[in-house]
């Protein structure tokens, strides 16, 4: 996993260190804000045990599918993206389709790096101590319109990523998040357990836990499916690439398997450090819990100051945060770089300020967007929930569903089934046949129109 450069590079196309490597490389693109920060307030604003409840049943039927999909595929044709579907076709749709693709991590990354920023912005408050002033309700939006300081915070981030990418220096991030990783969910656990046991937070575990059906709507499908692929970097090639370096000897089945119940259980922590905190500590008001973005940035301070030492806890917490973030966002712009790379045969510097260049305009308009930019909307939402929106429950689903077409019409399932079982007993074999033929594109498709639907106006979000 340590051969980064060469990796996105393609040549020489070198494989991971076996199933560990292959694991902790997944597990890092995997884990990091969308777990931490997004999962958390999408769980609160869609309705609670309802939302969990169908993000699980989404992982079990198609999440998993995806997965052994996307990284047979890679390991099948030991290439990228768009060098992936191409071996098989040339058609303009596929073409198309893995366009898609590739654009996705284009449109994630800048925004971000601007939560990264957040992220950084917490951090140096703890550091100066300042934890009593956090815990403010109105910390956050003055911090936020700021457009000075929300700005220099979201370049640090930027930079960092750009610096470990250009530099190839992820060997020390990813050494550095091995050790990280662990502390992260050890910490994360004493502050669930801290927040669970406060007053009035056992109403939040029940909000979280135990489905109302009333509180279903569209918007939780919808929601639901986005943050599905975002959390497990799914629909955007990173884990056809991730699969073009696996040994063949590695079990695509098993492997699948503990990503999403590695990427669930740390979702579930960070939804109980978080959602119990809101009823304990806002009343679990729906104006608290529809704060959307800025609800872990609001609520953690809180549980942090009550728990006392809270500039230590505050310091150590962030750090953490931010190793995962990092390895996100390097993953993300990794991928965008390996494309233009291989795509146009440019230089991987030039890719690599191009890459930054891209993300620091995108990027800095959905900083603006939530602070001084805040009067400007699309399609009624702000500049970093549209790039949110558009990527997660627009682009993705349709990659999803191209990949689906993809692999039944061109590739032929079998051969997708040959080789998980070059290494795996594929015991699930009938369900991801079902799911890849029938139910993935069926859902996707409702789920896409509906999205499509709620962003008209024709129904409500
Ligand atoms: N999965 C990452 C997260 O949960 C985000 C990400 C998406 C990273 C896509 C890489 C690619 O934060």
């Amino acid at each position: 996993m340590n051969n980064t450069e060469n990796r996105l590079s393609h040549s020489p196309r070198e494989k991971f260190s076996g199933k560990l490597g292959y694991l902790m490389a997944t597990a890092g693109s995997a884990v990091g804000l969308g777990n931490i920060w997004r999962f958390p307030y999408l769980v609160a604003k869609y309705g609670g045990g309802i939302f969990i409840l169908v993000y699980f049943l989404l992982i079990v039927v198609f999440g998993y599918a995806l997965v052994v999909t996307e990284t047979a595929l890679g390991r099948s044709t030991g290439k990228s993206p768009i060098g992936a579907f191409g071996t098989h076709s040339n058609k303009r749709w596929t073409k198309a389709g893995a366009w898609i693709n590739a654009i996705v991590p284009a449109i994630i990354v800048p925004y971000y790096c601007a939560i990264g920023g957040w992220v950084v912005k917490y951090l140096i408050e703890y550091l100066k101590g300042n934890a009593s002033l956090l815990a403010t309700d109105a910390y956050f939006g003055s911090f936020i319109s700021n457009a000075l300081t929300s700005e220099l915070c979201f370049f640090v981030f930027a930079l960092a990523t750009f610096l470990v990418v250009i530099f190839g220096v992820k060997k020390g991030i990813e050494s550095g998040s091995k050790i990280m990783m662990p502390l992260l969910i050890l910490l994360a656990v004493i502050i669930a357990i801290y927040s669970v046991t406060r007053p009035g937070a056992i109403e939040g575990v029940k909000y979280m836990f135990i489905p109302n059906f009333k509180n279903f709507s569209t918007m939780t499908l919808v929601a639901a499916l986005g943050q599905m692929f975002y959390s497990m970097s799914l629909a955007m090639g990173i884990l056809i690439t991730y699969g073009s370096y696996l040994d063949k000897d590695v079990d695509i089945e098993k492997s699948s398997i503990q990503l999403g119940a590695f990427d669930t259980g740390i979702a579930l922590l960070a939804g109980l450090m978080i959602i119990p905190a809101v009823f304990a500590f806002s009343g679990g008001s729906a104006e608290a819990l529809n704060s959307g973005p800025s609800l872990m940035f609001i609520t953690i301070p809180k549980v942090f100051e009550s728990m006392g030492f809270a500039n230590i806890i505050g310091a150590v917490f962030f750090i953490m945060v931010l190793f995962a973030a990092l390895t996100s966002s390097i993953s993300l712009m990794e991928t965008c770089v390996a494309t233009l790379a291989d795509q146009f045969k440019w230089s991987r510097i030039k890719c690599c300020i191009m890459v930054f260049v891209f993300i620091l305009v995108v990027g800095s308009a959905s900083v603006l967007g939530y602070g001084p930019w805040e009067f400007v909307t699309i399609f009624g939402m702000q500049v970093l929930d549209f790039f949110d929106f558009l990527s997660n429950s627009l682009l993705m689903p349709i990659a999803a569903l191209f990949t689906c077409l993809f692999i039944t019409r061109i590739v032929g399932l079998d051969k997708i089934e040959n080789e998980v079982c070059l290494s795996s007993q594929f015991r699930l074999k009938k369900l991801y046949r079902i799911s890849i033929k029938y139910i993935a594109p069926v859902f996707l498709a409702i789920i896409l129109i509906s999205s499509i639907a709620s962003v008209l106006g024709i129904i409500s979000m």
